[in-house]
């Protein structure tokens, strides 16, 4: 039997590279950029499987052009990036990548979280300019991020992780979701509010929900507007949870202290961007899952989601599959 042809759209972890290679003819994009858009869609024509990044628009138009293809692996949590509807309506299974990545993309959201509120990368400027000249009673005051409170937006398992390590900082946890979390409420000592009173109380509000129709550009001027002058904002989710125009007022006229993203929109965001010409914002590249341990995990689940859809099987982690019922039928 020939092996099956498989598309992985970057250049992925080694051992995940061997262990598709093992059982499926692999084309493997190897520049240091996302596949064009057109090429992407000339060499999924012939293949079975696809290994995408969160960079990779699957939508109708590229499903039209990939007759064969039995299973979608995003290496990625998201998939946002992936019209899932679509696929179901194939047949075809959508891999992701959950729980790998929570502590890590945990760890970073509290990095973001320190570095706002301590005025970290103000302060790095600072010293690489030259204006050290002496120590100073008021030289770049922050907050504390000790003792504050923190309103988490969507309780996923990364959100859950953030909150475990806000109880090391003693911080008061609120948070916002569609359902109660009871487990987790009382594992952790947190409490479920309305999204007024998350905007109203919080210190520093961290995003954590996937970007659907529904949580595009949920916090917006309104919103916004109803946060605390001494704020922060952090955003390790998704970028268009955000309404960058409305973010940059917020900062620029102080409605709200600080903003510190590792998430943009649009993503990568352009370099004369006015957010980026705000002393009181920090942008990151998209780096929330971004360690070696972590991203050679990923890889791997997403090289274990792409074999089993190609056997046939259920994905070990799979974004459809309760929809598509029973073995798939090709
Ligand atoms: C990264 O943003 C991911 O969804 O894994
Ligand atoms: C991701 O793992 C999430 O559910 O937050």
């Amino acid at each position: 039997m020939p092996k099956p042809k498989v598309l992985i759209t970057r250049r992925v972890h080694p051992d995940a590279l061997r262990r598709v290679e093992e059982h499926a003819e692999v084309d493997v994009w190897t520049e240091d950029r996302p596949m064009p858009r057109e090429e992407l869609l000339k060499r999924v024509g012939s293949v079975e499987g696809l290994y995408t990044m969160l960079t990779d628009r699957v939508d109708e138009e590229l499903l039209e052009r990939a007759p064969h293809l039995r299973v979608v692996s995003n290496m990625a949590v998201g998939y946002d990036n992936i019209d899932v509807d679509a696929c179901t309506r194939r047949g075809i299974p959508v891999g992701h990548t959950p729980g790998v990545l929570t502590d890590t993309t945990a760890d970073l959201a509290f990095a973001l979280i320190l570095a706002a509120a301590r005025r970290l990368v103000e302060g790095v400027d600072y010293v690489r300019a030259g204006h050290w000249h002496t120590w100073s009673p008021d030289l770049l005051l922050g907050y504390d991020v000790y003792g504050a409170t923190l309103g988490i937006l969507g309780l996923g398992r990364i959100a859950a992780a953030v909150a475990r390590r806000a109880q090391g900082f003693g911080m008061r946890v609120l948070y916002t979701s569609r359902r109660q979390h009871e487990e987790t409420e009382a594992a952790l000592g947190i409490h479920r509010v309305d999204l007024d009173t998350l905007l109203r109380e919080a210190d520093i509000l961290s995003i954590h929900t996937p970007l659907t129709p529904e949580t595009y550009h949920l916090i917006g001027e309104t919103e916004l507007r109803r946060m605390k002058p001494t704020a922060i904002l952090v955003n390790t989710a998704r970028g268009g949870v955000v309404d960058p125009d409305a973010l940059y007022r917020a900062l620029k006229e102080g409605w709200i202290a600080y903003a510190a993203l590792d998430v943009t929109e649009p993503e990568p965001i352009p370099a004369d961007h006015p957010l980026l010409r705000l002393p009181n914002c920090i942008v990151l590249p998209h780096i929330g899952s971004a360690t070696h341990a972590t991203r050679r995990r990923m890889a791997l689940m997403a090289a274990e989601n792409l074999l089993a859809g190609l056997r046939g099987e259920p994905l070990p982690h799979c974004v459809n599959c309760a929809q598509l019922g029973g073995p798939y039928d090709h």
